[in-house]
């Protein structure tokens, strides 16, 4: 599964879409993981490393905004709140045995990441890089 990041999504100072590179790399290595055939629980270990690496991620990218006073803050984390809760709950499920990392489970959280950078993360950025234009 190819997955392209889309490029003009990026931060003024690049802190953030290295980020997103990263988590991107991450979810990869899951995919990687689960082609190989690894079990769920070295599946789970890989899981583990990317949630805690995105929920390092979103609390850095909510700072930022919050500090800037970005104006649609409430609605940028509402959609962080969701995501992580969706994952948290998914990934106790894997660790209870009555959920399984899939290729379709992985596609899910793609689009999410993907449509989420592509409109909120990108106007959020754009908002950083209008307030530093500003004079
Ligand atoms: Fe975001
Ligand atoms: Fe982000």
């Amino acid at each position: 599964m190819p997955f392209t990041w889309p490029e003009d999504c990026t931060y003024g100072d690049g802190t953030m879409a290295e980020e997103h590179r990263e988590l991107i790399g991450l979810v990869r290595k899951l995919e990687e993981g689960l082609h190989a055939g690894l079990a769920q629980a070295e599946l789970l270990a890989r899981m583990d490393r990317a949630l805690a690496l995105l929920r390092t991620h979103l609390d850095a990218e909510e700072a930022a905004l919050r500090a800037a006073g970005y104006p649609h803050l409430g609605a940028h984390r509402a959609q962080h709140d969701d995501m992580t809760r969706a994952l948290l709950e998914f990934r106790a499920n894997v660790g209870a045995g009555t959920a399984q990392i899939t290729e379709s489970v992985l596609h899910f959280v793609f689009q999410w990441f993907r449509t989420h950078s592509k409109y909120e993360d990108r106007a959020a950025a754009e908002y950083l890089r209008s307030l530093a234009a500003a004079p």
